[in-house]
């Protein structure tokens, strides 16, 4: 680290274990690991933390009705959360656990000097008290007679409890909000809090009779009390760090930021804010605060029995997919809805197409063409790469300032954007046309260049959001090492790189809805199409029109096809004219399907071809094959294997 490196501290909340880790969860450390990630590539002194909130009511009724120790419990849960993460490549720092000793001593230490600098006073308070969560409501929040989160009743309580002289600080906590507009952001959280401190303060009780709760860390003062459990809680971000006086507190709390949802502002917003101010520690420097992940609109919890496992959509989806998915979908600040249609079609349209083809077109384009031959040359470059460049730049700093405002999506769609310009500069370029003309050769290596370079570029940025498929292109290009911002910069592949192909990065996923489409085959066929100048016709080869026995299949010779080349027919708008490597010498072949893909989008494609048909004449052209396709309602998609095979390998 060098003495420049700024510091990045971020903590996620710390979890009950009273609940098993889902999606609303995952949210939160996933994009809390986004961002350490991006931090660490820029160079930063980074610290992540997470863990457990072990303590109060709510573990003590759950262990209670496991009939188990409420340690037990919590030994439990806070292991599957801390597995969970491990298994969704979470790289945090830390794991705190409110339940460990170096937690309760920073808790202890803190009550102690608050109590002796008279913050803290005994007194009597009656309310309606919600068990889940754990305080007290005032008249105004009260909806219904019951707890508007969970919509319960609320139980009358009084007792004497210590209280902390929370109201005092309301003057100071408004005219910090006023003065800081980026404190707590999204904006509309920041409001609600101000509207909030519009009203009146009350002091707030930071005790629990050892009665009526014993799970927790006595007062250091009274040890007939245990501490209320956002007290307890808050202090995991500083007990973590060692607490003040710690050398890893001096360094990394300055610059400290919290990552919530909007169910825990108020006490991160409010109490966390005075308690800090009170025992003469600065403040955090931004709460971040996401929306609510809903499942048809419906709150993702326990209680209302609609869990979304974690580790189960990773599992069927894969780390990355389900990580993209949930970064892209969501606006940061606003609730999103789940579902798994949507993010099978993001899987397919934005990775699988767009990212995955691409990365697969250009390797193959990179490799099949005499790999990177020239380093970045200013006298070779036209307009077209210095549009690129440019782009990359753009994208740099685009990507830091959503990323500074925790703007997940924003990052990714500008990524992306860029993926769109390179996937037209392959089009337009048209290096496999380059490659058929010797005196191209130097402009073919220029253009190679910058789409190697495209994609060592998207191998740096992509790391944070999809640090497995990132790792799998950078190795693609032939890098290795931990990457870095500073490297994104355009011009560093350096001449001779060694290229290798990249392919299946994200395979496609079977929308179950739509996996009953009818097959059917384009270009050459068994019934060739009437005329020349049609297109090759779809047609059916197990339609209910013509029952067809095993050994009617048997007859066809069925391929894997690595497509090499793909160019437009000319004067036909369904042609396009294919090269395809079935292992030994290339064939050609035309296929109908220009309507449907652009060429460029096709090369470096395993597709499924029959490869016994007599060959066919087309515009002139002897096409000698058919790719076969899926077709319905004007949507055609080419078949292709979902595992990466050798071209040539049998279809059985
Ligand atoms: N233990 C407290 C936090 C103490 S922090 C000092 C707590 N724990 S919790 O297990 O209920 O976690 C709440 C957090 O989990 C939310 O703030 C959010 O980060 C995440 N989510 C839980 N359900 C969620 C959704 N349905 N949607 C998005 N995030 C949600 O509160």
């Amino acid at each position: 680290m060098t003495d420049r490196a700024r510091v990045f501290y971020l903590t996620t909340p710390i979890y009950y274990v009273n609940d098993r880790p889902h999606l609303g969860h995952a949210y939160t450390t996933i994009a809390a690991d986004t961002m350490a990630r991006y931090h660490r590539l820029a160079g930063d002194d980074v610290w992540l933390l997470t863990g457990t909130d072990e303590h109060g009511d709510k573990i003590a009724q759950a262990a209670a009705k496991a009939g188990v120790t409420p340690q037990a419990l919590a030994d439990r849960n806070s292991a599957a959360f801390r597995e969970t993460w491990n298994a969704l490549g979470i790289a945090n720092d830390d794991f705190i656990r409110t339940t460990e000793p170096r937690h309760t001593k920073v808790v202890q230490a803190i009550l102690q000097t608050l109590w002796e600098a008279g913050e803290i006073y005994l007194g009597n308070y009656g309310g309606q008290y919600c068990f889940g969560c754990e305080r007290f409501y005032t008249e105004k929040e009260i909806v219904d007679g019951k707890c508007p989160d969970h919509q319960t009743p609320l139980q009358w309580i009084e007792e004497e409890n210590y209280f902390f002289k929370m109201s005092k600080y309301q003057a100071w906590l408004v005219e910090t909000i006023e003065r800081q507009p980026d404190l707590i952001r999204p904006e509309r959280y920041r409001n609600e809090i101000l509207g909030f401190l519009r009203d009146p303060l009350q002091d707030l009780s930071i005790s629990r009779p050892k009665r009526r709760l014993n799970w927790g860390i006595p007062l250091p003062f009274d040890d007939k009390y245990v501490t209320y459990v956002w007290f307890d809680a808050l202090i995991n971000y500083v007990s973590a760090l060692g607490g003040p006086g710690d050398p890893r507190f001096e360094t990394y709390w300055p610059s400290a930021q919290h990552v919530i949802a909007k169910d825990i502002v108020k006490p991160h917003a409010i109490y966390w804010p005075c308690m800090l101010k009170a025992a003469g520690l600065p403040l955090y420097r931004h709460l971040n605060v996401h929306g609510y992940w809903t499942l048809g609109g419906r709150k993702i919890s326990k209680s209302v029995g609609n869990l979304v496992e974690a580790l189960a959509l990773k599992d069927t989806y894969g780390n990355d997919a389900f990580r993209y998915f949930i970064l892209r979908e969501m606006v940061f600040g606003l609730d999103a809805d789940f579902s798994e249609e949507a993010l099978v079609g993001r899987l397919n349209a934005d990775l699988a197409n767009d990212l995955g083809n691409l990365v697969s077109r250009v390797t193959t384009l990179i490799v099949n063409f005499g790999g990177i031959r020239r380093g970045w040359q200013a006298g070779d470059v036209g307009e077209l790469e210095t549009r690129l460049e440019r782009r990359s730049a753009q994208v740099i700093r685009d990507v830091a300032a959503a990323l500074d405002e925790f703007a997940f999506q924003r990052a990714l769609t500008a990524i992306w954007a860029f993926v769109g310009s390179v996937n037209g500069y392959v089009d337009t370029t048209q290096p496999w046309a380059l490659a058929k003309d010797e005196t191209q050769r130097t402009r073919l290596d220029v253009v190679l260049y910058a789409l190697g370079e495209s994609l060592r570029f998207l191998g740096i940025m992509l790391t944070p959001f999809l640090p497995d498929a990132a790792t799998k292109i950078r190795v693609g290009l032939g890098q290795s090492g931990e990457p870095t911002l500073a490297d994104a910069v355009w011009g560093r592949l350096a001449a001779g790189t060694r290229v290798q192909k990249v392919s299946g990065l994200f395979p496609r996923v079977d929308d179950k809805n739509k996996s009953d489409l009818e097959i059917g085959a384009t270009g050459t066929s068994s019934r060739p199409p009437s005329g020349q100048s049609g297109p090759a016709a779809l047609v059916t080869i197990a339609g209910p029109a013509a029952p067809a026995t095993i050994s009617d299949v048997g007859k066809l010779e069925l391929r894997v096809a690595e497509v090499l080349t793909a160019e437009p027919v000319p004067k036909s708008k369904k042609l396009l004219k294919l090269t395809v490597s079935l292992g030994g010498e290339p064939r050609t072949l035309v296929a109908g399907i220009a309507e449907h893909y652009a060429p460029a989008e096709l090369v470096g494609k395993k597709v499924v071809v029959v490869a016994n048909l007599e060959p066919v004449k087309l515009m002139g052209i002897e096409s000698n094959g058919m790719v076969l396709a899926a077709s319905i309602e004007g949507k055609l998609a080419v078949l292709t294997v979902d595992r990466d095979l050798p071209p040539g390998a049998t279809i059985t």
